[in-house]
């Protein structure tokens, strides 16, 4: 047998270093590993000194494989043709420079690409006859006559894979044409995942972009409404944790479901959205999560495409719009606590027996409890009252302040009061139309000890309402941050 291989001491015809370093060869680590044409095992040696868990080689030359076995001692070695490969399957297989000896050398490639892991890579090192067609070509080398595909035809048996001519190789002397590194992986469909945080565009991109090209989209939330009620298959664990105080924010879905360790469970859901093939995933996932989504992808055999972009987020998270809001209620508090020249209305309403008697209801739309009130604007007290016998004609409002008492007549048409609170009354006086009333013109330095608003009914005064007005003065702010809080009831007690 000629030698072919070169080992350390032994110049064969093939420089086996140089061609080692032209396969660019993945990484071994923990992968099985089949060297089809392997001659004297160079290749294997490689593979198990590279962290290989096991490395075969088949040749049909038994010379070349015992050889081999005695260099390599923990790879195995097989003499045989590649008609038959061995069983399981394998992380990298390489045929290097022996395509040509195939008498179908299509189904050869086939043969070894069926042979290969999910994630595997089949590395062809090999010539490639230089044609602008797809066609094989026949080639005089000095010791044959061979079949080779010019770049046409190797792309014509590759189409249903993944694949890259990496290189050039090493030529040897004589070599009528020249030698290409090729890699072929099976065609994993690609996962373009949106993961983006809300607001940032996504639904948008998947709207435009995915839609137009066709490439079905799988929402996030929409998973999760399903989920949550249980309209898709999904494993115990994940239906629980959704279904457990479900609530449409996705974006706490989304975290509380992976801070469970649950990517796997929502990953294998949204592939079966998917379909199957390729598709875009419209979901937030918090970047800590996303290599974990990203591997559980990888996983079910998707090529995953983590699509990120710069953008301005229109909405910011949930906990940050809070914290946000937060602070300018403070800011608020102190900005209000600088306006001296505002004036703020405490209304307490009084309640009697006879108010409640004699009216369904009444209401004041100003003033309102904490109104502001600027220096220049008039104080208005407006409102309805709505007597309980709807045929009762002739009652009047009443401001008193000061200890002087101004009547004013209901006489404003309130549609929305009769339309709200009559809707049932079989039959209401024209008249009780005219249930508003507004008394205008007041200044509110004429309020400082506060005005009483009510009711004259058949001559009888009924007191409705106190209102008061805190006032605030230059570099004395009145109004407290508890009042601007919500609690009103305070200053006028204060006051
Ligand atoms: C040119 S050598 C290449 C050796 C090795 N792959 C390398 O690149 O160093 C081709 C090898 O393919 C082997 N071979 C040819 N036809 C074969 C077949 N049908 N089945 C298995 N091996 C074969 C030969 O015995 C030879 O060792």
């Amino acid at each position: 047998m000629t030698q072919y291989q070169s080992f350390p001491g032994v110049n064969g015809a093939s420089e086996s270093l140089a061609k080692l370093k032209a396969l660019r060869l993945p990484s071994f680590q923990g992968k099985r590993f089949l060297d089809v044409g392997c001659n004297e095992g160079f290749f294997c040696g490689y593979a198990r000194f590279d962290g290989a868990s096991e490395a075969i080689g088949i040749d049909k030359s038994r010379v070349a494989v015992s050889r081999a076995q005695v260099r390599f001692p923990d790879c195995r070695f097989f003499a045989q043709s590649w008609q038959q490969l061995p069983d399981g399957r394998f992380d990298v297989i390489l045929l290097a420079s022996a395509l040509h000896y195939a008498e179908d050398q299509a189904a050869l490639i086939h043969r070894l690409m069926d042979s290969l892991s999910d994630n595997g890579t089949l590395v062809l090192e090999m010539g490639i006859a230089p044609s602008g067609k797809s066609e094989w070509v026949s080639v005089k080398r000095s010791i044959d006559e061979r079949l080779f595909p010019s770049r046409g035809k190797l792309a014509e048996i590759l189409a249903e894979y993944a694949w890259k001519i990496v290189g050039y190789s090493v030529q040897q002397a004589g070599d009528p044409l020249s030698r290409y590194v090729v890699h072929v992986r099976r065609q994993r469909p690609f996962v373009f995942l949106l993961l983006e945080s809300p607001g940032s565009g996504k639904t948008t991109l998947c709207r435009t972009l995915f839609a137009k090209a066709k490439v079905p989209v799988v929402s996030g939330d929409l998973t999760y409404r399903k989920l949550s009620g249980r309209q898709i298959p999904a494993s115990e664990a994940l239906a629980s944790v959704i279904c457990e105080d479900f609530s449409p924010q996705y974006d706490r879905v989304a975290d509380k479901v992976l801070a469970q360790g649950l990517a796997g469970d929502l990953v294998e859901v949204w592939c079966r959205q998917g379909g199957g093939g390729e598709f875009a995933l419209d979901s937030y996932v918090p970047e800590k999560y996303q290599q974990e989504v990203k591997a559980a992808f990888d996983e079910r055999g998707y090529v995953p495409v983590v699509l990120n972009w710069e953008m301005e987020k229109s909405m910011s998270g949930p906990g940050d719009a809070a914290k946000k809001a937060s602070r300018y209620a403070e800011s608020l508090l102190d900005l209000t606590a600088s306006q001296s020249t505002v004036a703020a209305f405490q209304v307490k309403r009084v309640s009697s027996p006879a108010l409640a008697q004699f009216f369904s209801g009444w209401h004041l739309d100003q003033p309102v409890n904490g109104q502001l009130l600027t220096e220049h604007e008039g104080f208005t007290v407006s409102g309805w009252a709505l007597p309980s016998d709807l045929n009762v004609e002739g009652v009047r409002c009443y401001v008193r302040l000061k200890g002087v008492t101004q009547v004013f007549k209901l006489e404003k048409r309130r549609e929305d009061v009769v339309k709200l609170r009559l809707k049932d009354q079989p039959a209401v006086p024209e008249t009780l139309a005219y249930c508003g009333f507004q008394f205008s013109g007041l200044r509110k330095d004429e309020l400082p000890a506060g005005m009483e608003f009510g009711f004259i009914v058949n001559g009888e005064e009924m007191p409705a309402a106190r209102v008061g007005i805190s006032q605030c003065t230059p570099g004395k702010p009145s109004l407290s941050r508890k009042f601007l809080a919500g609690v009103g009831a305070r200053l006028w007690r204060r006051r």
